[in-house]
């Protein structure tokens, strides 16, 4: 099992961000907080909502610190007031090795699997285990690397590689694959390299003290390390961070490693599980692995069920959880599937282990602000005039539907010849795309000419 689990590295959760370019969010690299954790006015994209800012630096510190596994954090606040943002720049702040999974609570309904299932993977996704390993590897100076190119100038190409410590000397066999990857890494004489056994992997780290005064193949930022004292052959311990996830679905026999990345996991057996939680459990108190509770992000929390709420509040309780992080824009409702109100459509008894951090709505300065990064994350340029104008849009319909009218209006700012959106330009979208009360309004008058028409509809429901 060790074997498998050990070839494969965490897919990191933030590339998928970056691969949106200009997503809603794209502009959010941080929380904005100093060292004391205070936030900036204005910092890493973010603008104001200082309380929820403040309150989630410390969320994040304690995350970071490892102490809140099982813990559960709700946002809440009205839509636009940026729940989600904030999440995001958690994620952005947390290090490398953190995991940090984001799901809708719609999300759960979709997939081919049982909702609590869909569930335990996003849980166990959370979760990292950091796995210790020693492996062998060859560390030396390069004395002489000795390639011999058949004289047809086809065929395999052999080779010699001296290395060197301060004690020993040894020559070394190379084969063509060998050489393609020291010719990639531009090893030269008086390198000092190490080789991984299993992997025949080539590691420069640095040229030898001795070399310093040959000045041929020298940079400015040439680093210099001591010749290695001792054996060639070394062992040395390696680290990898997986999630439970990824180790579940390489060790469910039906799926194998290829699943991974197919995303096309199914389910996973409990007794799969179960013995690889006894499994990290063994090497925790081995010393041979860590566990690194990450953070397990649902937004549109109400859209849950009783049977997820229930799952949310057990698996809480797990000794292998990570930190949870809700967001809801619902004030008192009903909780999807039962006739029970509850303040944002979340049971109390989960309400009562939770933080809640509230979000409020922006002020003008902040709108402008916010408008302001988007549009420049969006490459349009825009008239004070027009952010004034759309800075108004944002205040009197939503800033969602501001944010929306920046890259329409950019078309058709870029349609008329233009370079830079004026007021016009903004006008225009603004009679072309409906916000949500006018597109209410419209409703309302011409409600008999819509097919399926009820006027009941207009009552949100969420079930
Ligand atoms: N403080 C902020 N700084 C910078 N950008 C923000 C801020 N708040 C919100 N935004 C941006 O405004 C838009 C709407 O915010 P967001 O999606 O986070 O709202 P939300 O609270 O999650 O709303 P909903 O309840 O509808 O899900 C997003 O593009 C978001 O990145
Ligand atoms: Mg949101």
């Amino acid at each position: 099992m060790a074997a498998q689990m050990t070839a494969t590295k965490v897919p990191e959760v933030r590339d998928i961000t970056r691969i949106e370019r200009i997503g809603a969010h794209s502009h959010i690299r941080g929380l904005g907080l100093d060292d004391a954790l205070e936030p900036r006015q204005v910092c890493q994209g973010m603008v104001g909502q200082l309380a929820a800012r403040r309150a989630a630096g410390i969320i994040l510190e304690m995350i970071k610190d490892g102490h809140i596994a099982g813990r559960a954090v709700l946002i809440a606040g009205q839509p636009g007031t940026g729940k989600t943002a904030i999440a995001m720049g958690i994620a952005q702040s947390l290090g490398q090795d953190t995991p940090f999974t984001a799901i809708a609570g719609s999300e759960i309904f979709s997939l081919e699997m049982s909702k609590t299932e869909a569930l335990s993977q996003a849980f166990r996704k959370a979760i990292g285990v950091r796995i210790k390993e020693e492996t062998e590897i060859i560390e030396g100076e390069v004395v002489e690397i000795q390639i011999d190119r058949p004289a047809t100038g086809t065929g395999t190409k052999v080779g010699k590689l001296t290395l060197k410590t301060t004690e020993m000397e040894t020559i070394y066999d190379l084969g063509s694959k060998m050489i393609e990857s020291l010719s990639k890494e531009r090893v030269q004489a008086g390198d000092v390299i190490t080789i991984d056994k299993a992997t025949g992997k080539i590691n420069k780290l640095g040229r030898s003290f001795t070399r310093a005064r040959d000045y041929d193949a020298m940079g400015a930022q040439t680093q210099f390390v001591q010749c290695p004292e001792g054996e060639l052959q070394k062992r040395k311990e390696v680290v990898h961070t997986v999630s439970l996830h990824e180790i579940d679905v390489i060790n469910s026999r039906t799926q194998g490693f290829l699943a991974l990345f197919s995303g096309d996991t199914g389910e996973i057996k409990s007794e799969v599980r179960e013995q690889i939680n006894a499994k990290v459990s063994e090497w925790r108190e081995e010393g041979k692995a860590e566990i690194i509770p990450g953070v397990l992000f649902i937004d549109e929390v109400h859209m849950l069920d009783m049977e997820c709420f229930s799952f949310l509040n057990r698996a809480l309780e797990s000794d292998l959880s990570p930190v949870l992080i809700m967001a809801t824009n619902r004030g008192i409702t009903r909780i999807r599937g039962t006739n029970y109100q509850s303040p944002h459509g979340i049971p109390i008894d989960l309400l009562d282990r939770l933080i809640i951090i509230a979000t409020s709505p922006y002020s003008e300065k902040e709108t402008r602000q916010i408008l302001k990064i988007r549009y420049e994350e969006e490459d349009v340029e825009l008239s004070e005039e027009a952010l004034t104008v759309l800075t108004r849009i944002g205040l009197e319909t939503s800033l969602r539907y501001a944010i929306q009218l920046i890259s329409t209006a950019g078309v058709v700012c870029r349609k008329r010849g233009g370079t830079e959106v004026q007021v016009e330009d903004i006008k225009r979208v603004y009679s072309l795309f409906l916000d949500e009360s006018r597109s209410s309004q419209y409703m309302k008058e011409y409600q008999d000419s819509f097919l399926f028409n009820e006027t009941q509809a207009a009552q949100m429901d969420t079930s």
